[in-house]
């Protein structure tokens, strides 16, 4: 791989990524990643979708060295995780699924210390600017044991970022957060996209990868099954859910209606969640009502990365 500029087009690339985990007592070896390709374009807000295990964080754990791949090549900004394991730490900033806050220092002396660790020297130390962009400032100088879970969860995003890696890694950000909190820190890591830093962050919520990326990988069982823009991965759809409220009960669907997927909801309402391209909607209004059915209703809903990845997972 070239390492002539300083600024990659791509943040990260992975090739052939493959993590099997060893068997212990009476669970057989797993493969939790099986054959990943994977590149993550600089500057993107990137989403890593998947049910719980999948193997997002173990991809995430092998990108910030916590976790040793069997094989496949990583390159970091360009470094080599195996030839440069020193240069893709320093490019990346991890923040672990797991809360990890060592209750013995205060907000600032965490960060002072994890600068530190990285060796930034002090004057090049940006502790201010990191409590103020995690909303922390108040609360510098008080132990982290006082901190609630959401300040804990924001300062161990700040303490990702002590060494100003141009790339950040969110394992599950928002897990277990209330409302209130995932939309400031969806405002927090937007802040920080803005500013010119790649973010890479797993979730399990299909609404979140849809509020907060712009590019939008699918993994599932050790698998990656898409990886688009988030806007190409919608296109697949080309389709809207339409729901059509009818006058009378029905105990099933139409025949003339069932070779084109309606279901029946309850006794009134149809629905098809995959509309044919071919189809207008005139000619699937008429087809309801050439039953004798009279609409009382009629609902369509944009698709979503949820019909996408409900779709893809059907056909993996
Ligand atoms: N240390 C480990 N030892 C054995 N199996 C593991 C270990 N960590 C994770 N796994 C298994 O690997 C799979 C993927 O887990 P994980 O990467 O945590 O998924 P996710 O983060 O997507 O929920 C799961 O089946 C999980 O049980
Ligand atoms: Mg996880």
């Amino acid at each position: 791989m070239l390492q002539t500029t300083d600024q990659p087009a791509n943040a990260i690339e992975i090739r052939g990524l493959v993590k099997t985990y060893p068997p212990m007592r009476k669970h057989p070896a797993h493969t939790a990643l099986d054959g990943i390709d994977l590149t993550v374009p600089r500057g993107s807000l990137f989403g890593l979708l998947g049910p719980n295990g999948a193997g997002k964080s173990t991809l995430i754990n092998i990108l910030g060295y916590l976790t040793l791949k069997t094989s496949g090549h990583v390159w970091v900004w360009d470094a080599d995780l195996d030839e440069n394991p020193r240069r893709v730490q320093s490019a990346i900033g991890i923040v672990p699924q797991e809360l990890t806050i060592d209750t013995f220092f205060t907000a600032r002396e965490l960060l002072e210390f994890q600068a530190g660790l990285h060796g930034v020297p002090r004057k090049e130390r940006i502790t201010d600017y990191l409590l103020d962009l995690v909303e922390l400032s108040d609360m510098a100088d008080v132990s982290t044991r006082a901190l609630s879970g959401g300040m804990q969860r924001r300062l161990m995003v700040a303490k990702a970022m002590v060494h100003r890696p141009p790339v950040l890694v969110l394992d599950e950000p928002t897990a277990g957060v209330d409302v209130d909190l995932r939309h400031s820190l969806w405002e927090q890591i937007r802040k920080m996209n803005e500013s010119g830093t790649t973010i890479v962050l797993t979730t399990h919520y299909l609404e979140e990868a849809q509020a907060l990326c712009d590019t939008v990988a699918i993994l599932d069982e050790g698998k990656l099954i898409a990886c688009d823009t988030k806007e190409n991965l919608l296109k697949t759809l080309d389709n809207k859910r339409i729901t059509i409220t009818v006058d009378r009960d029905l105990h099933d669907v139409p025949p003339n209606l069932r070779p084109h997927g309606w279901v029946l909801e309850g006794t009134r309402k149809l629905t098809l969640s995959e509309r044919p391209s071919r189809l207008s909607m005139g000619q699937m209004l008429l087809s309801v009502q050439v039953n004798g059915l009279n609409i009382v209703d009629i609902v369509t809903q944009e698709t979503d990365l949820e019909d996408v990845f409900l779709k893809m997972t059907k056909s993996a």
